[in-house]
C-alpha cells in the first residue's frame, strides 16, 4: 500500500526520470564496492559481456562478469594500495584506453574503450568506484587512418630522396658516355680513356651502393639468434671507431651488470648497431666542433620493469644500455625524424640517412627497443634487449 502511495509522488517520478537518463547515457557506467562487487550499473553496461536487460548483475564480481578475467583488470584503480577513502579525498583518477572483444558481434572485432575511474561517496556514506567506459573505436580508426597516411607521405619522401640521390651519378654517367661517344677511341690522349672509365666506374658504384642500401632496408633477412656476450661487441666497436678516426674520444664505462651477460642476437648485426651509433657521435662531434674531447658514456644495467611491463614481456629480464655523447646534440625540431629512412643532415657529406633506420630495424629483429633523447650538447640513446634466461637470473 505504501509503495502504491509512493508511486504517485513527484519524488518517484523524478527517480524514474533520473534512472532513465542514466540508462540512456551513451557510455557504460557501473559502480563497484571495495570487493569488486557491482553495486549499480546502467543498461549500456550489460552490452559489455553481451547480456540482456533481464540479467541481474548487481552483486557479481566486475572483472569476472564484465571482462571475463580471473583477477582484477591490470590498471584498476582498486589495485592501487591507496584506500578508497583516500582515492575519494585526493580525487585520484585513472583514465586509459583498453581493448575488448564484445561477445555476440557477428564479425569479431576489437572495440576500444576509454575507461575512466574515480571514487564517490554514496548517500549511505559508503565509498564506491565509478567506472565509465566510452566506446572510442571511431577515434582509434581515425588515428590508424592518419598513421597510414603519414606512412604513405613518408614513403613518397623516401622515393623522392632516392630518385634525387640517383640523379647525380646518372647525370655523371650520361655526360661521360656522351663525351666518349662523340670521339674516336684512337683520338683519346693517353690516360684520358682510363680516366673516363674510372669516372664511369665511380658513378656505377655509387648507384649500386644506393640499390644495396634499399635492398638492405626493405629486405627481411631473418637471422638465427644465438647467445652473444654483449660487452666485447660494444668494446670492439668503440675501439674500431677510435682507431679509424682522428678524433679525441674518451670512453667512460659504467657496467652495472656481470661482465659475461649474454643477449640473444647476431654478432654482425649487433656490431653494426654500435658502429653506427659511435660513427654518428664522431661525425656530430666533428661537425659541431664545440668541445675538445668527445665523451662517450656507456652504461649497462638491468631494467626495472613495471607490473604492466612484466606481464607484457612475460617476466623476462631486460638489459638496458644507455649510450650518451656530448657531440653537440640533436635539435628538438628534427629529433622525431632521426629514425626515418633517408633522413640526414649530412647530405652534403654523402650521409644517406640509413644508419639509425637500420639500427632500429636490427633492434626490432632482436625483440628490443631503442629511444633517443637530447638536451643541449648531449644525446642519449637507450636500448633494451631481452637477456638470456640464465644470465639475468644470476644478478
Ligand atoms: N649522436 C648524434 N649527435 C647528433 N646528431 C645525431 C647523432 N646521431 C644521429 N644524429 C642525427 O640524426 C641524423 C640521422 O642519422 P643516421 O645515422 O640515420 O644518418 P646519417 O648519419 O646522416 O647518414 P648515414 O648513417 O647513412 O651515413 C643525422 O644526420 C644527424 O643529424
Ligand atoms: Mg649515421
Amino acid at each position: 500500500m505504501a509503495y502504491k502511495k509512493f508511486k504517485n509522488t513527484r519524488l518517484f517520478t523524478r527517480l524514474k526520470e533520473l534512472k532513465s537518463i542514466f540508462n540512456e547515457l551513451n557510455v557504460a557506467v557501473f559502480l563497484v564496492d571495495v570487493n569488486y562487487r557491482i553495486y549499480d550499473h546502467n543498461e549500456k553496461t550489460l552490452g559489455l559481456p553481451g547480456l540482456s536487460l533481464k540479467d541481474n548483475i548487481n552483486g557479481k564480481i566486475c572483472y569476472e562478469l564484465l571482462f571475463n578475467l580471473k583477477s582484477p583488470c591490470e590498471h584498476c584503480i582498486l589495485k592501487n594500495d591507496t584506500s578508497l577513502e583516500e582515492i575519494y579525498r585526493k580525487k585520484i583518477r585513472v583514465s586509459l584506453i583498453i581493448e575488448k572483444e564484445i561477445p555476440g558481434n557477428p564479425i569479431p572485432e576489437t572495440t576500444y574503450f576509454q575507461k575512466k575511474q574515480y571514487a564517490i561517496r554514496s548517500f549511505s556514506g559508503e565509498y564506491l568506484i565509478v567506472s565509465v567506459m566510452d566506446d572510442v573505436s571511431w577515434m582509434k580508426k581515425k588515428e590508424n587512418e592518419q598513421k597510414q597516411n603519414e606512412k604513405l607521405i613518408s614513403l613518397g619522401t623516401v622515393v623522392h630522396t632516392v630518385a634525387h640521390d640517383m640523379q647525380n651519378p646518372l647525370l655523371g654517367l650520361r655526360l661521360t658516355l656522351q663525351t666518349m661517344r662523340n670521339r674516336e677511341l684512337s683520338s683519346f690522349p693517353p690516360g684520358d680513356f682510363t680516366e673516363k672509365i674510372a669516372l664511369l666506374e665511380k658513378d656505377v658504384n655509387k648507384l649500386s651502393k644506393i640499390v644495396d642500401e634499399i635492398k638492405n632496408v626493405t629486405g627481411s633477412k631473418k637471422f638465427r639468434l644465438l647467445p652473444v656476450r654483449i660487452k666485447p661487441v660494444i668494446e670492439s666497436s668503440l675501439e674500431r671507431i677510435m682507431r679509424l678516426t682522428d678524433s679525441r674520444i674518451n670512453a667512460v664505462w659504467e657496467w652495472l651488470v656481470p661482465e659475461d651477460i649474454f643477449v640473444m642476437g647476431n654478432t654482425t648485426n649487433l656490431e653494426s648497431i654500435f658502429m653506427n651509433l659511435f660513427k654518428n657521435s664522431v661525425e656530430a662531434f666533428e661537425d659541431a666542433g664545440k668541445v675538445l674531447f668527445l665523451n662517450i658514456w656507456v652504461e649497462a644495467r638491468i631494467k626495472k620493469l613495471t607490473l604492466a611491463e612484466k606481464n607484457r614481456f612475460h617476466n623476462r629480464n631486460w638489459l638496458e644500455l644507455i649510450i650518451i655523447d656530448n657531440a653537440g646534440g640533436i635539435p628538438p625540431a628534427i629529433i622525431h625524424r632521426v629514425f626515418d629512412p633517408f633522413f640526414t643532415t649530412k647530405r652534403a657529406k654523402s650521409g644517406t640517412g640509413i644508419g639509425l633506420f637500420h639500427i632500429h630495424k636490427i633492434i626490432e629483429d632482436h625483440e628490443g627497443s631503442i629511444d633517443v633523447e637530447s638536451k643541449g650538447d648531449y644525446t642519449r640513446f637507450t636500448i633494451n634487449f631481452p637477456i638470456m634466461e640464465n644470465t639475468g637470473e644470476t644478478l
